[in-house]
């Protein structure tokens, strides 16, 4: 009998169904995940769009394509009070999830077998939707990306990502290797044992060059999402934003968007370059950035319906006379507490991961961890936290105004704080 070639889905099903991913115990709480759980926040993508501060509470959320529901899981802990639905292709890793939802008291809870292309069955319309490591492995991504729309409410936002084409070269180019040596043909318990194989066996400097480190790809998905993928693609930022257009979506922000700056690259920015920058548009500058440094694996993204969100700058006076607070699921985490507290207490700097930031972490100073404790307890009005700074006693009133303003722009910069003006 002729085999027929398998569609995306059905190499998906054959791949998740017998390896549910990622294999995280069920015990495990993402609660300290902050750097993912930051992406899976309604909240933090809401700031984005309309530097309103909304509550996910009563919002409906979608963990699309969630796997063993690792992140399911932090999408129901970054969210307290939201509905949380999820679906996947595979049935196995549906019921994982739903047992991992159960298994930590979340009981608002939706789960379904599902196509991603067949959402609009469900019936239900959403205020959020994430979608990681999922868009790269369908035939079309703009397939996907318009039928989350179809169910994206007027003020919904969408969390996706796609593979990077340059940063994951190698992994492309070694999946063709593997295709046209048989890999992605045998069962993928044979496909993993021979890729160890064929590595173990190659020169030490070109297995370098192909990125394999034996200790790194002990467990088979490792090997079975990375070199063995079917159906894997890359993507570049252009690309992308045609999807985008495609799909009558509006690009809002990169996730870690702080971690694509141009200026960051360099030294100092050449005056033509710094030229150039000036009239860049905000995708020309991410382009400009993935061909000099494309360092990330995933171009992680929030998009909304076209058109819908309307963003404008902070003035002074909305600084001086609002209220800041820290990004809720910084509120929300004990553990958050519990070192920020401790590094008060020791009267030294506090370093955590932080997914808005540059490189991914971000450094609290001595003194600035004083200037925001009141923030420990919930929203503050930026006078208060001016007045604290002023009787801590080191900066007259006039200059501790104009530091913590600095210092909070930047850090509301990384979503770190959120300001909300006075009504
Ligand atoms: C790499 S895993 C990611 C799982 C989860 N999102 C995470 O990040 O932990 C990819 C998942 O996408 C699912 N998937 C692939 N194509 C799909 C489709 N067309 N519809 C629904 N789920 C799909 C697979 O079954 C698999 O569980």
């Amino acid at each position: 009998m002729a085999s027929r070639t398998l569609s995306a889905s059905e190499r998906a099903l054959t791949l998740y169904e017998a390896l549910p991913y990622p294999n995280v115990p069920l015990s495990q709480t993402a609660r300290n995940a902050l750097p993912e759980m930051f992406k899976m926040s309604y909240t933090t993508a809401q700031y984005v769009r309309t530097h309103a501060v909304i509550e996910p509470e009563g919002k409906v959320l979608l963990n699309a394509g969630c796997g063993s529901g690792w992140e399911t899981l932090m999408m129901a802990e970054a969210n307290p009070g939201a509905k949380i639905v999820a679906f996947d292709l595979s049935p196995a890793s549906v019921k994982l999830t739903e047992e991992r939802l159960r298994y930590h008291g979340f009981t608002d809870t939706e789960f379904y077998v599902l196509n991603l292309l067949e959402l609009d069955r469900l019936g239900i319309q959403f205020d959020f939707i994430s979608l990681n490591d999922v868009l790269y492995l369908l035939e079309d991504p703009t397939d996907g990306l318009r039928a989350m729309k179809r169910v994206l409410k007027p003020e919904g936002i969408i969390r996706a990502n796609l593979h990077h084409r340059y940063q994951r070269q190698v992994f492309f180019r070694m999946q063709e290797a593997f295709q046209m040596v048989g890999q992605f043909d045998v069962a993928p318990a044979t496909g993993a044992k021979n890729v160890r194989e064929f590595m173990g066996s190659l020169q030490e400097e070109v297995a370098k060059g192909v990125l394999w480190n034996p200790a790194s790809y002990t467990e088979d998905p490792a090997i079975l999402n990375n070199y063995l993928l079917s159906n894997d693609k890359g993507f570049t930022i252009p690309e992308l934003f045609e999807m985008l257009r495609q799909a009558g979506l509006g690009f809002l922000s990169l996730v870690d968007m702080p971690d694509w700056s141009v200026e960051s690259l360099f030294k100092e920015v050449p005056e033509f370059v710094r030229r150039k920058l000036e009239a860049m548009s905000p995708m020309e500058r991410l382009q400009l950035y993935e061909l000099i440094r494309p360092a990330h694996r995933l171009i992680d993204f929030w998009v909304d319906h076209a058109g819908s969100s309307l963003v404008f700058p902070w003035s002074d006076e909305d600084w001086l006379e609002g209220s800041v607070q820290f990004n809720p699921i910084l509120l929300d985490s004990p553990r958050f507490h519990q070192e920020y507290t401790k590094a008060l207490q020791e009267n030294r700097p506090y370093e955590m991961q932080w997914t808005g930031a540059t490189h991914g972490r971000i450094t609290l100073p001595a003194d600035k961890l004083k200037w925001l404790a009141p923030l420990l307890q919930g929203p503050t009005p930026v006078r208060e936290v001016i007045q604290g700074v002023v009787e801590l006693g080191s900066l007259e009133a006039e200059k501790a105004a104009d530091e913590v303003l600095t210092y909070l722009t930047a850090l509301e910069d990384f979503l770190f704080i959120l300001l909300q003006p006075s009504l």
